[in-house]
């Protein structure tokens, strides 16, 4: 059954041969001090330089600087090192250019959300086109961990849980960032993180330890890395969490064996912030000289803040413990990377040979990407079904906005927003009253300080509002500062008294809107019924309130699509679309509420299955999930043959009819299964996905090309192999479709 077809192999030219050259040569030049020197990534001091730091630049102890984004101080670095060292070898200036610099994009699980590569790689090029204003010049994104685990607060930073959604929006980032010429202006150098596995922190506590077998890892959290090598990324980052005993920035299987022998990848790989430091905390050394042999022989070419290579680096080469030429190699690595970025040419930084800042073009693309980015969960009326959405301005007079994420600035930007300024945000209450209208009355009652607050005397005075109005649009949701790095939960419903605020609101017969600002997928089950209609907008950042107001009212249809599972409760997590089948699955007509256990039940007698008793087993909304204002239909889902040979292209065909009156842009998904294979294969499994325009009362025909090769999985001997078979397929419009179109592989 099984045929060793596909390769895993891939000769990367990252570099051309001049720059491999030129840094050859340079490197030829080096004393050992000097390439000791180029090992190191140091924190700036914000907005000047102290003198120690001069002086370890002048002395050509600095590569790179970390968190400098105030431009004079970059080009006086850059003149220091230029200038005023030896060899004039110029700096990297490092900074977590997350999801917009000035221009804030939504947080990239809301952009995943978006299905958009295209939307994606124009946020990256405006992140890295306004961050070189100020001499940027390489950023610690894409952030690619499969995160199937909302506790964890980084998932905001993610593009979710799946391998082939992440792998596709992650290329789209560093081509964004990168261009094809990373010496172009205002292309910078990206970076993969955090190889790898750091998504599965168990319990999704941050920094927590992962163990994830090799066929997973495999299968699920590396792909995503393997794809970024192969668009070219400049750069890896070592994660800090433990993977299987080892932690990532020392763990030479993961660094050596898969990403520079069986990836062939010859980029720069830096650590995380103190993460060799840390190899002794977690236990895996003795020392920082024994944190410093294990990062270095694992094959971490940079230190990021802590000191442990530059302090220690010169007695492990005269106690022999690691060759120079070792050493020779990290430098390469690194310097190849400065050539490619033209820094040789040109170190500093000119502003006004780059667009300016927060333009009215990137003020656009971060509202489109926030608008596509936007989920609408739920859309019918508590009383009758009718949709609430959108809003008819021409029959509404008057509209409550309620709640403490309906005009704060600061909080609709998200985590890891650096440079972002809330005096740039468009609130959701700005956007609301820009496009209702004058004849539109808009009264706004926050109601809480915080999404954490408790208190609860505001109430009856929204309630009376609520009473009072056409329609009440509630902005709830998480602040900022509960997702992101070391900010993770281990309960994701609504905070503070917002579900109280909702079931109070409830009493009212006025139609009830929900849109969602938060950071993470929450707990919504308890709110479902209180509520008409829900828009999920993530973080949207800078422009969220007019992408918002603009699918309140119906000017554009919410498209975006949820890019991770949402679970009714957190007991469910980790709840994915790409599970395993199990030996028992659980079935609608076996499973059995709690409530409905019979008292003293045999114990066989109920079902037998992989669920909860006090839960349903399917998501709250499936991967892939989001409704429209327009109504589709999908129909004729062809594959080309339904015996396709190994190594052979195939052709998978769809009609897509919109029934409605609206034009409006749908995602197409394309997911398959593997019926039988060597190692036990997932349910369902993405294979391809379009975001398109079908215009109202219309139909288009969507053609996905295929190979064998993209069936391909790591196998029961860990080689990515396809394996003949049966399989199954489906097309539609979330990971809930049922796969009902069978084909088979053949040799
Ligand atoms: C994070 C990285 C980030 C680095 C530099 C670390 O704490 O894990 O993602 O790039 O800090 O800011």
């Amino acid at each position: 059954m099984s045929n060793s077809h596909s390769s895993n192999s891939y000769t990367s030219n990252l570099y051309s041969p001049d720059i491999i050259n030129q840094a050859k040569q340079l490197l030829s030049k080096m004393t050992l001090d000097e390439k000791l020197g180029q090992l190191s990534q140091i924190s700036s001091a914000g907005a000047h330089i102290p003198h120690d730091l001069a002086d370890a630049i002048r002395q050509g102890r600095v590569s790179s600087v970390i968190n400098e984004v105030d431009l004079a101080t970059n080009n006086e670095l850059q003149r220091l090192a230029v200038e005023e060292t030896r060899l004039g070898i110029p700096l990297l200036i490092g900074r977590d250019v997350i999801h917009g610099f000035k221009t804030i994009f939504p947080i990239p699980l809301g952009q995943a959300a978006t299905w958009s590569p295209e939307i994606v790689e124009k946020g990256s090029r405006i992140a890295g086109e306004e961050s070189a204003t100020v001499g940027v010049n390489w950023t610690f994104a894409p952030m690619i961990d499969i995160a199937r685990d909302p506790r964890w607060g980084r998932i905001a930073e993610s593009l979710g849980e799946d391998p082939y959604l992440c792998s596709v929006l992650c290329a789209a980032m560093v081509k964004g960032f990168q261009t094809n010429d990373l010496s172009s202006p205002g292309s910078i150098a990206s970076c993969a993180k955090h190889f790898a596995g750091y998504g599965a922190s168990e319990s999704g506590r941050d920094y927590n330890t992962t163990n994830i077998p090799e066929n997973e890892l495999r299968n699920v959290y590396l792909p995503p890395f393997h794809q970024a090598a192969k668009a070219g990324v400049a750069s890896f980052m070592a994660s800090f969490s433990d993977l299987n005993g080892v932690p990532a920035t020392g763990n030479q299987w993961l660094l050596k064996q898969v990403l520079r022998d069986e990836w062939n990848y010859q980029g720069l790989v830096v650590s995380d912030w103190e993460s060799i430091k840390e190899l002794q905390v977690h236990g895996l050394s003795a020392s920082e000289k024994d944190s410093a042999y294990l990062a270095a022989t694992a094959g971490v070419d940079m230190e990021m803040a802590s000191s442990c290579y530059i302090d220690n680096m010169a007695a492990l080469i005269a106690e022999n413990q690691i060759e120079e030429t070792e050493v020779d190699q990290m430098v390469l690595n690194i310097l190849q990377m400065k050539f490619a970025l033209g820094l040789f040419e040109n170190a500093f930084t000119e502003p006004s040979a780059l667009p300016e800042l927060l333009n009215a073009k990137n003020l656009e693309a971060a509202k489109e990407a926030a608008q596509k980015s936007c989920v609408l969960l739920q859309n019918k009326s508590r009383h009758d079904d009718s949709p609430v959405l959108p809003i008819n301005r021409g029959a509404t007079n008057r509209i409550a906005v309620i709640g403490p994420m309906a005009h704060d600035g600061y909080e609709q930007l998200g985590t890891w927003v650096f440079d972002g300024d809330e005096k740039h945000s468009v609130t959701c209450l700005d956007g609301l009253i820009a496009l209702a209208g004058k004849s539109v009355e808009i009264e706004f009652e926050p109601v809480f300080s915080t999404s954490r607050d408790r208190n609860i005397q505001n109430f009856e005075k929204a309630l009376e509002l609520t009473n009072n109005v056409d329609v009440a649009i509630l902005y709830l949701g998480e602040e900022s500062i509960l997702s992101g790095e070391a900010h993770c939960r281990s309960t994701i419903d609504l905070p503070g008294a917002q579900v109280e605020l909702i079931e109070h609101l409830s009493q009212s017969n006025t139609p009830i809107v929900l849109v969602v600002l938060a950071g993470r997928p929450l707990t919504l089950q308890p709110i479902l019924d209180k509520v008409d209609s829900i828009l999920y907008a993530w973080h949207p950042g800078t422009m969220g309130g007019v992408a918002i107001a603009e699918l309140l009212f119906g000017d554009a249809s919410p498209s975006g699509k949820l890019p991770v599972s949402f679970p009714r409760v957190v007991g469910q997590i980790p709840i994915y679309y790409a599970q395993k089948n199990s030996g028992r699955p659980p079935t609608e007509e076996s499973f059995v509420f709690i409530d409905d256990v019979p008292v003293r039940a045999a114990q066989t007698s109920l079902g037998m299955a992989a669920t909860h008793l006090d839960t349903h087993f399917s998501p709250l909304y499936p991967f892939g999930y989001g409704l429209s204002y327009a109504e589709f239909e999908y129909s004729h889902v062809n594959i080309s043959q339904h015996e396709i040979k190994l190594g052979c292209a195939f052709v998978v065909t769809v009609t897509v009819e919109n029934k409605s009156d609206v034009d409006a842009e749908e995602i197409v998904q394309l997911y398959v299964r593997d019926l039988v294979g060597s190692v036990t294969r997932p349910v369902k499994e993405l294979k391809g996905f379009k975001r398109l325009l079908v215009k109202a009362n219309s139909s288009v025909d969507v053609a996905f090309e295929m190979h064998t090769d993209d069936l391909a999985f790591y196998d029961i001997r860990n080689q990515l192999n396809v394996e003949t078979g049966d399989f199954l397929l489906g097309v539609g419009a979330n990971s809930s479709l049922e796969l009902n179109v069978p084909f088979k592989l053949v040799n």
